[in-house]
């Protein structure tokens, strides 16, 4: 895999790195034993140069907007593909057979329980906490119940804790909703899938049947595809810095999601929605256009710009398409929608979005989908970490599987003061 060489001239001396190359894109300048050769560290703060691992998984190309998983099209898992499957595709690296299919679906309906006694967990939360501070704390205590799944080095225990964290996300962010209305928690029912299950979680009330609305389903489970997995991004690599310590699975997925949960990252669904609503009308898009523009305004169009994609999201494509399928089966409409499509259109034809290559993002419909549906904006972020989890946990189980996996640990450029003496403090 290294057969080529990169020689790089630190301080007027030649030092000779190995070119590692992937099965695609960009090759990657081996720099592991620089310091140890050069005495110095690379400066890159962001790693928008840096590779931070090799992984199998999932490969993007930003500049064509392309997105596969394990080598299949994002578009083409969206249409064609169901969430579970892309779910043991993930995790397993080939499609299933249908029997394979069958048993790993049973498997997830049989883990979507949660212990009795973390339904008391929820109670010490006030009512308006926010979802996925309720999501980060739960998920967190999840290490507390299932001890027997914690041991990371033997992987029967990692497939086990992966299942369970697939199967119980949806249970978790149900809560955390019905929680929020005061309505009881309702349990789950493995008749159902596990989009559909999530959904009666979420929708229905004891004293009623639940009535799983076939398109809505559909759209849901293609949401949770869309969101499965996205190469080393900010929550991601924060589930393998914190497993690169040893932590276990619960612990690293409570990790990344309290990272997804920042407004640059997972909550720009709920930022975006919140702009849509707040610029109202296509009238006033003109000067929310001028302010993104401006360098001395703070304001960014949410839902728009992504550090590797400098071309059309493909994940965007196919959630405007599902905004439409949605608002056909449930017969209704939103201004908003006709708001972001006249946003997109202007802002796409703006030398400024232009010149930046600011494109949307799977962030700037997903909002207008999800509260079309009927969930209230501070629960998107919820759904985007109960979809990634997948990812997560592929990503933690692929870096624990790596014989040559070592503790995350970055340098620094210090810029704080040299060494001195302490004064006492009757004497500074
Ligand atoms: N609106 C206006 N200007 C923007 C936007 C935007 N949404 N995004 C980037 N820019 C401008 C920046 O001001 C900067 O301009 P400059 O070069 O003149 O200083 C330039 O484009 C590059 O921006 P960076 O922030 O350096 O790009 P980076 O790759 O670091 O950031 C990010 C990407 C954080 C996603 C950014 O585009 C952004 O803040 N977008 C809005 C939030 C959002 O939608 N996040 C969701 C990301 S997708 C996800 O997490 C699922």
């Amino acid at each position: 895999m290294a057969d080529k060489q990169s020689q790089l001239n630190v301080g007027g001396e030649a030092f000779d790195f190995p070119v590692l190359e992937g099965s695609t894109g960009p090759d990657v300048v081996d720099i592991r034993k620089l310091y140890g050769s050069t005495g110095k560290f690379t400066f890159d703060p962001g790693y928008k140069s840096t590779a931070s691992c090799e992984s199998a998984l999932t490969y993007i190309d930003g500049a064509e907007g392309i997105l596969l998983h394990r080598g299949y099209p994002i578009g083409q898992l969206a249409e064609q593909s169901s969430f579970m499957e892309v779910c043991y595709l993930m995790l397993n690296g080939e499609l299933p057979q249908q029997q394979e299919l069958d048993d790993f679906s049973w498997t997830i309906s049989r883990h979507t329980m949660l212990h009795e006694q973390l339904a008391s967990f929820y109670k010490g939360f006030r009512r308006d906490a926010h979802p996925m501070a309720i999501m980060c704390g739960v998920v967190g205590a999840l290490s507390a119940f299932y001890h027997d799944s914690t041991d990371i080095s033997d992987p029967e225990h990692r497939k086990i804790s992966s299942h369970r964290l697939i199967a119980k996300m949806p249970t978790i962010a149900a809560m955390a909703y019905k929680f929020s209305i005061g309505q009881p928690f309702m349990y789950p029912d493995n008749s159902l899938s596990y989009t559909g299950n999530f959904l009666r979680m979420t929708f229905g009330v004891p004293a009623e049947r639940y009535e799983v609305v076939p398109a809505v389903e559909k759209a849901m489970d293609r949401i949770f595809i869309l969101h499965a997995d996205h190469e080393q991004n900010a929550s991601t690599s924060t589930v393998r810095l914190a497993g690169s310590s040893g932590a276990n699975p619960f612990a690293c997925i409570a990790a990344g999601i309290a990272c997804l949960w920042g407004p640059a990252h997972g909550g720009a669904n709920e930022s975006a929605l919140n702009m849509l609503r707040e610029i109202g009308t296509p009238d006033r898009i003109p000067h929310y256009i001028e302010r993104a523009k401006d360098k001395n305004d703070p304001f960014r169009l949410m839902g728009f710009g992504h550090r590797v994609y400098k071309n059309y999201d493909p994940r965007a494509t196919v959630m405007q398409k599902t905004v439409r399928e949605v608002f056909e089966a449930l017969n209704v409409t939103d201004p908003v929608f006709e708001t972001a499509l006249q946003l997109e259109e202007m802002a796409l034809n703006d030398p400024y979005f232009q010149e930046k290559k600011l494109f949307p993002n799977v962030d700037f419909y997903s909002g207008v989908i999800l509260s079309a549906i009927g969930f209230p904006t501070t629960m998107f972020t919820a759904l985007f970490a109960l979809a990634r989890t997948v990812g997560w946990v592929a990503q933690w189980n692929e870096m624990i599987s790596d014989p040559g996996q070592v503790i995350g640990r970055p340098r620094q450029l210090y810029t704080g003061p040299t060494q001195r003496d302490y004064v006492p403090v009757d004497q500074r």
